[in-house]
């Protein structure tokens, strides 16, 4: 198993975040490295400059989110952690795929037309090759299996299109260059939805801070952003189909599964028939057990430059050696003379 997968350095990182794409890293980072395989985990600090966006924001948000994915127990020291600038290797890549990656398919991709919108000229040429680099990301290190949210699908499926006309074109039948990589997408797929309103997602853009709980947020702070959390006057019901027209009780009963490892019955079963004065301190406590840990990680690894440097220095290293010989064959393959 070669695990490939990035985040974009958004910084500010929610509980959002945590359960949908970083606790997964985790999980699959001791589930590889205890079956001899090996993770690569990169910042996506090449794919923030396809949108609008501040420079040293950039830096310093890479740098922040490099502390949450360790205090959040992605461990340099078994995964590779990196961040995409220092591995020249992934901008050399998507050059070379340019050649094979289609206008057409580009075209189709659902979150080129989201972003995009009515604006399509006023758009980065960025925005719109954003897929390839990010099948470069994959392609350059063999990656057998990319972890990503159920919105990334069709770039992986983007990303085995790339891979196989390549091969096709270019390598003979015997011996393909590229691994066609397989998407992981977590079952549960942990939606996890604002504190104040259960129809749209926990977001670092929501303007009340209420709405969300930051990895940074202290034990008082959680608590409180629990009990304020908007809910209904109901008793929680004895089944998830109870829950369908109560999208806030629903989510808080999600946050409450995630957290716990188990599911929304079984958590309904613990607390059917009580009220959410009871179910809030609860949860709420479940939040600073699981949280805590992570957050005086966080915290400190945060103030400690050097040491975030240092983890992505030698990340970095350990992604070049690993990418330089597919992008050797890849020039080859294309009649580069280097
Ligand atoms: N586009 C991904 C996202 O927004 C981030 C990403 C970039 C990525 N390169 C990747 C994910 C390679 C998986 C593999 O979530």
């Amino acid at each position: 198993m070669r695990i490939v997968s990035g985040i974009q350095p958004t910084g500010s990182l929610h509980l959002g975040n945590y359960l949908g794409a970083i606790r997964n890293w985790v999980r699959m980072q001791d589930e590889a490295v205890a079956s001899g395989g090996q993770c690569f985990f990169f910042l996506a600090d090449l794919h923030a400059i396809s949108q609008p966006h501040v420079p040293a924001e950039l830096a310093a948000s890479t740098r922040e989110m490099v502390a949450a994915l360790v205090a959040c127990g992605v461990d340099p020291a078994r995964s590779v952690l990196f961040n995409q600038a220092q591995v020249p290797a992934h901008a050399e890549l998507q050059w070379l795929l340019n050649g094979t990656a289609r206008m057409g398919w580009l075209n189709r991709m659902t979150q080129w037309k989201d972003k995009a919108g009515k604006n399509r000229e006023g758009q980065s040429v960025a925005l719109f090759t954003y897929p390839v680099l990010q099948a470069a990301d994959v392609l350059l290190y063999q990656a057998s299996h990319v972890p990503v949210g159920e919105d990334q699908k069709q770039h992986l499926e983007l990303a085995r299109d790339i891979a196989q006309k390549f091969n096709n074109d270019f390598c003979p039948a015997d011996a393909p260059l590229f691994t066609l990589p397989e998407p992981i997408i977590p079952p549960e797929a942990a939606r996890i939805m604002s504190l104040r309103d259960g129809s749209a997602k926990m977001s670092k853009s929501d303007p009340s801070d209420m709405s969300r709980i930051n990895l940074t947020d202290d034990a008082d702070a959680i608590m409180q952003k629990v009990k304020k959390a908007k809910t209904d006057p109901e008793p929680l019901p004895e089944a998830v189909a109870g829950l369908a027209a109560r999208p806030e009780a629903a989510n808080l009963v999600g946050i409450y599964a995630a957290m716990q490892g188990s599911t929304p019955q079984a958590v309904l079963e613990a607390f059917a028939g009580k009220g959410f004065g009871q179910f809030k301190p609860a949860l709420g406590e479940l939040l600073v057990e699981s949280l805590a840990p992570i957050n005086a990680r966080f915290v400190d690894l945060r103030a400690d430059r050097a040491a975030l440097d240092a983890i992505l220095a030698d990340g970095a290293a350990r992604a070049r050696e690993a990418a330089a010989p597919t992008l050797t064959k890849a020039y080859a393959a294309l009649g580069l003379v280097r």
